[in-house]
């Protein structure tokens, strides 16, 4: 099947017991056993180890992505520390991109840090960067591509040829691109990590996560700390994920060419200093964007003539774009990262790679792109 047929279909089918065409939400804590001695018979007990509805979303996501299996978790970070505690001991060591989620850099140097586990933040954008980076004790490689928030590309089929050759599984945080545009599993990725609170749910109602893993051995692994850890994804959740899921594609594709839109028009004007999407063909990377993914996705960023004050007084302007922190809504989304998302990380560190005083995010929505335009020119007017 191809994608956006198995976006619909994949991991559900019609309620046996009724007919009942979405699967059913499973709200129960526990299961009846049918005997002492065929306990796990039908596969449930409690649900913290498993659940119908849940297991639905996972076997969808695991199909979408190419792997194995995969575990959903109660958030997008929950997700990213399943990966850290299942293939991480103390006085391991991690490479991490040096552009990655707050709250990933937030896990790694202030909960990782105190278990005695040693870390890296490096330009993953060259894979050469993450040869050197590696020493003995690195049991774990975790990229980000696109970058949140400045929108940086790991290329993962040449970090994944320097992981395979030393046996270290490398992460890829696939939250932007999702599998319908981009496809680690395919370029030599291990385990692939979304927060499904963007664009599988796409609707702003759910906070979750998943874990895909390319073998059966890496899934064990995974589920062991899903359960043990008691951090996984509630049946509403993982029901409301599975619905958004199934337009997946074309979200997608409508968002992504409003972005391309709303890019164009940003390059254009005098007041904008500079904007990156990866679609433009001014984008750095704008090579690495058109061969390793089969779309731009829906985020940029770009900064005002003025900076920080400025920019704080266009995002207060907008009336269409809402001032928020999520992304890969339907609804269209403005973020000050230094501020929102990446307050976290180190003024220093931050400028080092690029998250800009200034910086303005957009997370382009479903609404008509000429509305999306208006809003910001209004705004840039009033600047
Ligand atoms: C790229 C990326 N990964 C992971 C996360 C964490 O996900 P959650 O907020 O669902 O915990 C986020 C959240 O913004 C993100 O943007």
């Amino acid at each position: 099947m191809r994608f956006r047929t198995k976006q619909v279909h994949a991991g559900v089918e019609p309620d046996p017991t009724t007919g009942a065409v979405l699967t059913p939400i499973h709200q129960s804590t526990t299961f009846a056993q049918p005997s002492v001695e065929e306990y796990m018979a039908r596969g449930y007990s409690y649900s913290r180890s498993g659940n119908p509805t849940v297991r639905a979303f996972e076997r969808k996501v695991a199909i979408l992505e190419g792997g194995a299996d995969a575990a959903a978790f109660a958030t997008g970070m929950a997700a990213t520390n399943a990966v850290m505690l299942a293939f991480l001991n103390a006085g391991d060591h991690v490479v991490f991109s040096d552009v990655v989620y707050g709250g990933t850099h937030r896990l790694a140097t202030q909960v990782y840090s105190r278990f005695g586990v040693t870390y890296d933040f490096v330009d993953t954008s060259d894979a050469e960067n993450v040869v050197r980076a590696i020493r003995d004790n690195t049991r774990l490689v975790f990229t980000e591509t696109p970058a949140n928030p400045t929108l940086k590309l790991t290329d993962i089929a040449a970090v994944s040829e320097v992981t395979a050759a030393r046996g270290i599984p490398h992460a890829v945080d696939n939250t932007f691109l999702t599998p319908y545009y981009q496809r680690p599993f395919e370029l030599g990725a291990d385990l692939i990590i979304h927060s499904t609170t963007k664009y599988l749910d796409g609707h702003n109602a759910t906070v979750g996560g998943a874990v895909v893993s390319r073998t059966p051995e890496h899934h064990e692994k995974v589920a062991f700390i899903q359960n043990a850890t008691g951090t996984i994804m509630s049946p509403m959740v993982a029901w409301l994920t599975l619905q958004g899921a199934k337009t997946l594609s074309e979200r997608l594709d409508r968002q992504s060419a409003s972005a391309m839109e709303i890019a164009l028009f940003l390059e254009r004007h005098p007041l904008v200093a500079q904007v990156r999407y990866p679609g433009l063909e001014s984008f750095p990377q704008h090579e690495l964007a058109r061969r390793q993914a089969s779309g731009f996705g829906a985020m940029l960023w770009f900064e005002v003539e003025g900076g920080l004050e400025a920019g704080k007084k266009l995002m207060d302007s907008l009336r269409l774009w809402t001032l928020a922190e999520n992304l890969g809504s339907v609804e269209s989304l403005v973020t000050h990262p230094v501020t929102m998302t990446h307050a976290g990380i180190p003024r220093e560190e931050r400028l080092r790679i690029g998250i800009l005083d200034g910086l303005v995010r957009l997370s382009v929505g479903l609404e008509d792109p000429a509305d999306l335009i208006e809003d910001l020119a209004e705004a840039l007017e009033r600047i």
